[in-house]
């Protein structure tokens, strides 16, 4: 299926921002909002731009769900237990809304863009006010004046994911880190994977606006930016001016940014270049996040990866000899359908030999449209926990081993605030993107500075200030 990219046209935004105004002016519009995010770093951005045009419209987030006039889930679909999380919430506030009969319950995003879903929810979950999918994110305004005026339930989902928008308002979580999204959509098909489905086809911004983007964060005081995109290493390739994701690195690299990370690499897609431009640009954080999947070459095929664990292991080795310190981190799934217990140990056995600083673990889970729900050989549930067990406990070896071997070692940590459970500790993140805590003055709070590790937990280090 061939989906055509819909760039959004300022005069479309223009109708949104007359819609924005509209629902400011009207007296029942609801005066704050609370956002339920589910899922990846992708819809946590989306939802800052969900922040931004709802405090548009004059409205001020909420401190508590229950207390709010407008709750909008942002919602995943990326495996069945994310799509029971964000109904189960959705349900549970039914009852809140029972007491407060006009609040507004609104759910947007991946799961919406099912048209399944779509339609369960039209019948299932009549208590849902508004709802719209990934494509149309940007016509919030209008759904919210005529969910407001015709006190009617508005269901939006254009089938076409594929738009292309700018100059939305953002509203950001963080002011030291960061999110620029570089390019949306994804045309891997991987044979489990629901996201080019509902995040529709690989589509980049212009190189100009990512970098404007970054000069202006940069002059509000960003110290930290992630780059984000559902495959960034195929950055500019949809597009005849585009420039490669190494390239774009550069320039962003040039804004005066302090740190520049990227989320996510398909390993297929990894190059000579961008590995050259890491290894030499020292902005970019030494911390790569490339999911492997699994370790055996049958089930990569299966799982349509386009690579084999040969051609994975050269790439690391690659990576590795241009950047001894650099820190991996990965994507596993066990239990894809028809996977032996043989076939499972060459996933362990692969974790074994990269030896990630860590990995996201996962369960297959089945995604109805996708070409790996309608194949046989589903495993048993019980088998599956166990693997996953198993995986983790070699993983949680490999993390513990490696977190020892940095002990002594002077780490350049970006500190982000104080810990949430004691005060007078800060909290950091190395350039590896591990975890730091030490004590020390709030003062440090926003700067890159060197720590000294001196111990760790299970995922985290513990540090002491090293003083120059
Ligand atoms: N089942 C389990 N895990 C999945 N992922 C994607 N789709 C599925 C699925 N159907 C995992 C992959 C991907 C990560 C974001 O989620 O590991 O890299
Ligand atoms: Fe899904 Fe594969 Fe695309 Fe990642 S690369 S979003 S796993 S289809």
């Amino acid at each position: 299926m061939r989906e055509e990219i819909k760039i959004i046209s300022p005069e479309e935004l223009a109708v949104q921002q007359a819609f924005a105004q509209k629902v400011l002016l009207h007296p029942e519009r609801p005066k704050t909002y609370y956002i339920v995010t589910y899922g990846c770093q992708m819809n946590a951005h989306d939802s800052e731009k969900l922040a931004g045009m709802l405090q548009n419209m004059g409205m001020t987030p909420a401190a508590d769900r229950r207390e709010a006039d407008f709750v909008l889930h942002n919602t995943c679909c990326i495996r069945d237990n994310a799509e029971r999380k964000a109904l189960g919430n959705v349900t549970w506030l039914k009852e809140i809304k029972k007491e407060r009969p006009h609040m507004l319950i609104g759910v947007c995003g991946c799961m919406i863009q099912q048209k399944v879903m779509a339609e369960k929810l039209l019948s299932q979950y009549p208590f849902i006010d508004v709802a719209f999918g990934t494509g149309n994110l940007y016509r919030l305004p209008e759904y919210l004046y005529e969910a407001i005026t015709t006190h009617e339930r508005i269901i939006r989902v254009d089938p076409n994911a594929s738009t292309l928008v700018e100059n939305l308002p953002v509203c950001r979580d963080h002011p030291l880190k960061s999110y620029i999204t570089v390019m949306y959509g994804c045309n891997n098909f991987c044979s489990y994977c629901i996201v080019p489905y509902v995040r529709g086809r690989e589509r980049s911004r212009a190189a100009d606006d990512i970098v404007r983007e970054a000069e202006s964060l940069v002059a509000s005081g960003a110290k930290e930016i992630m780059l984000l995109g559902q495959n960034v290493n195929s950055y500019g390739t949809d597009n005849e001016n585009g420039i490669s994701f190494a390239k774009l690195l550069h320039r962003v690299s040039q804004t005066g940014i302090e740190r520049i990370r990227f989320m996510t690499s398909h390993p297929k897609d990894l190059s000579d270049e961008l590995i050259d431009e890491m290894a030499h640009n020292s902005v970019i954080a030494p911390h790569l996040h490339l999911p492997v999947q699994a370790g055996n070459n049958r089930i990569l095929e299966a799982m349509n990866r386009r690579y084999t664990r040969e051609h994975y292991l050269e790439k690391v080795r690659k990576l590795r000899a241009a950047m001894p310190h650099l820190g991996l981190t990965t994507d596993l799934i066990v239990a894809f359908p028809g996977e032996t217990e043989e076939e499972f140990l060459d996933t362990v056995s692969l974790v074994e030999e990269v030896r990630y600083d860590s990995a996201y673990t996962f369960i297959y889970s089945p995604r109805t449209g996708t070409r790996a729900a309608e194949m046989p050989g589903r495993i048993d549930p019980e088998v599956a926990s166990n693997r996953i067990e198993r995986l983790i406990a070699v993983q949680e070896r490999i993390t513990g081993e490696i977190l020892e071997s940095m002990t002594g070692q002077v780490v350049l940590a970006l500190i982000e605030g104080t810990s949430r459970r004691r005060d007078w500790q800060l909290t950091g993140k190395t350039e590896r993107n591990i975890n730091i805590n030490f004590s020390g003055s709030e003062a440090d709070i926003g700067k890159i500075i060197p720590v000294r590790v001196t111990g760790h937990g299970s995922n985290t280090l513990r540090g002491q200030k090293e003083e120059d």
